[in-house]
């Protein structure tokens, strides 16, 4: 994180979190020393986005292998503890290979989980820093060397990463260039992780930003206010199909229908080899209270249902790029990340 706020950092006996349902009013951490914490956290979305949800996975395999040892556990109870943080939220791919990437380390005892939960927490940076590199000459390249008006979806910054962000890494990449006029953040609705999340950190790095309504976005790109348009992803198909938030199609076909670039920024990580395409994303659906009520204030009539899915699904043909950290795919052209990796 930027400003000496961090997003999730292991103190040595727990997986200290950035608390982000408090932000931007407050700047408070929860510290899991135990399962049932961390995946409160993760339920509740104190810790959330599809990369630092991986490698709170990883640290969570190190939680759980502590505290099987304090308490006493024996190997299928500590078993079902890793289950249960792997399986928290069901979307973003990240936080089940976070875990699985750690667990052969389960054996040598909880310091060796710990030392692989780190390197990859720190090869997430490093990888975010090449992703916004990558991003930012392809942008450039692409649209035109010059201020760009850039809209983004939920956060993909450096709260949804162990550090810099993805989407929001090739964002903060083109400042770093003098490349940005303004980002439009969608608000993302239900739970503001636009409005209350990237427009914070937005405005630590002196990036200028509108928050808009989601339902702004389609018009804000037809009426040509925008030049591209960086999301992130949780989970991506083998032909390129995309999970993201909620509301990324309807960016996306806006995108199409203007003829600007959607631009997704996501480790390689976030792809799903074993998916051929989006129709096996798992969707979360989350409690009804997130869209019929606002400060535990009911805003919808009492009686009235809710339909909550989390995430869509953007079929690859309104993929314009994809960018990883090893470059950029061209999906919409062919380019799909399973043919890549064939
Ligand atoms: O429900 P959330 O806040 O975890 O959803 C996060 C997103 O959809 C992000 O855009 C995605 O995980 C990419 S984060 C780099």
């Amino acid at each position: 994180m930027t400003n000496d706020v961090r997003t999730l950092e292991w103190t040595g006996d727990g997986l200290c979190l950035l608390d982000q349902t408090l932000l931007p009013g407050r700047v408070e951490y929860v510290v899991a020393r135990d399962v049932a914490t961390l995946v409160d956290a993760i339920r509740r979305l104190v810790v959330r986005g599809a990369p630092a949800l991986g490698v709170a996975g990883a640290f969570g395999v190190a939680v759980a292998v502590r505290q099987a040892a304090r308490e006493g556990w024996d190997e299928a109870a500590r078993d079902a503890a890793i289950a249960e943080v792997r399986e928290a939220r069901p979307t973003a791919v990240n936080l089940a290979a976070g875990v699985d990437r750690v667990l052969p380390f389960v054996a040598k005892g909880a310091d060796a989980v710990v030392d692989e939960a780190q390197a990859l927490l720190d090869e997430d940076v490093r990888g975010n820093r090449a992703i916004g590199a990558f991003g930012a000459d392809w942008i450039l390249r692409r649209v035109g060397d010059r201020p760009l008006r850039v809209l983004t979806h939920c956060n993909a910054g450096a709260l949804a990463t162990a550090g810099w962000g993805t989407a929001l890494g090739v964002i903060r990449n083109l400042h770093e260039r003098g490349r940005v006029e303004l980002v439009y953040a969608d608000e993302t609705r239900p739970l503001l992780q636009g409005a209350r999340l990237t427009a914070w950190e937005l405005a630590q790095a002196g990036i200028p930003c509108a928050v808009q309504a989601d339902g702004a976005a389609p018009s804000t790109i037809l009426r040509g206010l925008v030049d591209v348009a960086v999301i992130g992803a949780d989970r991506i198909a083998a032909n390129g199909d995309t999970a993201n938030k909620i509301g990324s199609v309807g960016v996306a076909l806006a995108c199409a229908a203007a003829g600007i670039p959607l631009v997704v920024a996501a480790p390689w990580s976030t792809v799903d080899p074993a998916l051929p395409d989006g129709a096996g994303i798992p969707i979360e659906e989350r409690a009804a209270e997130e869209v019929l009520a606002w400060g535990g204030a009911r805003t919808a009539p009492e009686g009235v249902d809710a339909f909550n899915p989390a995430f869509d699904v953007t079929p690859a043909r309104l993929v314009t790029a994809l960018v990883t950290e090893t470059g950029v795919l061209e999906v919409s052209a062919g380019e799909t990340p399973g043919r890549a990796r064939a």
